[in-house]
């Protein structure tokens, strides 16, 4: 049968009045407990027998049990015993009262674990000294237990309000990061869907390649950033229409050491990867790219992945200078040019490569939606 959930108020909260359960088989001495408890302004419920007490413990919640050692069935002993085992009453204290007088009785008692013992025939003074020292110990265990719940709850309340606030700094920051970039990019007429497939494709290649998922998402929020040193090339050469010239390509190339010196020695993970793809994304698997003519592992694998995405995503947009190609031709293009690309990045964009076309077509011109 279910048991019926009796919400009890904490003795503490409560002024004077313990519950107290009192079990005896002799009503003489019920009658006894019942003239002193009453006389102490408690309230209080009995039992005749261990088992009676038992059941009662539980629906009860007293916040003392006085009882006899001596009784049918079950003696006081094993009663405490029980109750000191089970998690819904082992907080109830228990003063042992016994007409057994010799030492390895009490000690029994206590080891039962009694909080008090007393002695028959009742002194009244001790009983009531006794009683009230025990639910003085009660309030003061009842206090510290609540307190220490409304302590849980309050950090807990706190714990969610920090985590909200965190969550909001983190998303106001990436947006921050997004929206600079695309200032940056902006006389360059990169546009919000450019960004946002960067990120898609370079997720998709880190998780692809096994990255562990700190490590994706850093190369996700970073990869947009990798053009961010155009900011430090002049109109003249940026918006040139037609070729450049041997002098204004160079300048040209220094946009990733213009963009790594942007984003140096920050703490952040974030601004870390930046950093790297930024200085890396033109670098070559062999060794013909720019600015440092690196080779392999030599170039960090944020940079390996932003140089193919990178590329895919130029010739599948259009340029002044050139129509957009479609995925096919892209595709041909990036396959004559195998050997410039980490080979595990290479077979990452060639097994995913219907995923590449996707997001190129379900992404243009879109800013991100944070
Ligand atoms: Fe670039």
């Amino acid at each position: 049968m279910k048991e019926e959930k009796k919400i009890i108020v904490p003795f503490f909260y409560r002024d004077k009045k313990a519950r107290i359960l009192v079990a005896d088989d002799d009503r003489f001495y019920l009658q006894i407990y019942s003239d002193l408890l009453t006389d102490l302004g408690h309230e209080f419920i009995t039992a005749e027998n261990g088992l009676e007490a038992i059941e009662k413990l539980r629906a009860y919640q007293p916040d003392l049990l006085i009882i006899d050692v001596v009784m049918p069935g079950m003696t006081g002993f094993e009663v405490t015993k029980r109750l000191k085992q089970d998690p819904l009453t082992m907080h109830i204290p228990v003063l042992i009262v016994t007409s057994l007088s010799d030492r390895d009785s009490k000690i029994k008692g206590l080891l039962n674990g009694a909080d008090e013992l007393l002695s028959k025939p009742i002194d009244e003074t001790e009983f009531r000294v006794r009683v009230k020292n025990i639910l003085k110990v009660k309030k003061y265990e009842d206090f510290l237990v609540e307190h220490g719940r409304i302590l849980e709850g309050e950090v807990m309340d706190k714990s969610a309000q920090l985590e909200k606030a965190f969550e909001k700094i983190r998303h106001g920051y990436i947006e921050t990061v997004y929206r600079l970039t695309l200032a940056a990019e902006y006389r360059d007429k990169e546009t919000g869907g450019h960004i946002k497939r960067i990120s898609l494709y370079s997720q998709l290649m880190a998780r692809y390649l096994g990255l562990n998922e700190q490590i994706v998402e850093a190369i996700f929020f970073a990869s947009p950033m990798h053009d961010v040193g155009k900011i430090g090339i002049p109109d003249s050469i940026l918006l040139k229409k037609g070729g450049h010239t041997k002098e204004e390509s160079d300048i040209m190339k220094t946009h990733t050491i213009i963009g790594a010196d942007i984003l140096r020695n920050s703490d952040s993970e974030i601004l870390k990867a930046a950093q790297d793809i930024a200085l890396t994304h033109h670098e070559s698997w062999n060794g013909s790219g720019y600015p440092k003519g690196l080779k392999g592992a030599e170039i960090p694998i944020s940079g390996r992945i932003v140089n193919l995405v990178d590329i895919y995503d130029a010739l599948r947009s259009r340029r002044p200078y050139k129509e957009p190609f479609s995925h096919e031709a892209a595709c041909k293009i990036l396959d004559n040019a195998e050997e410039r690309f980490d080979p595990e990045v290479f077979k990452g964009y060639k097994d995913c490569s219907d995923e590449f076309r996707r997001l190129f077509d379900e992404n243009q011109q879109e800013y991100f939606n944070f």
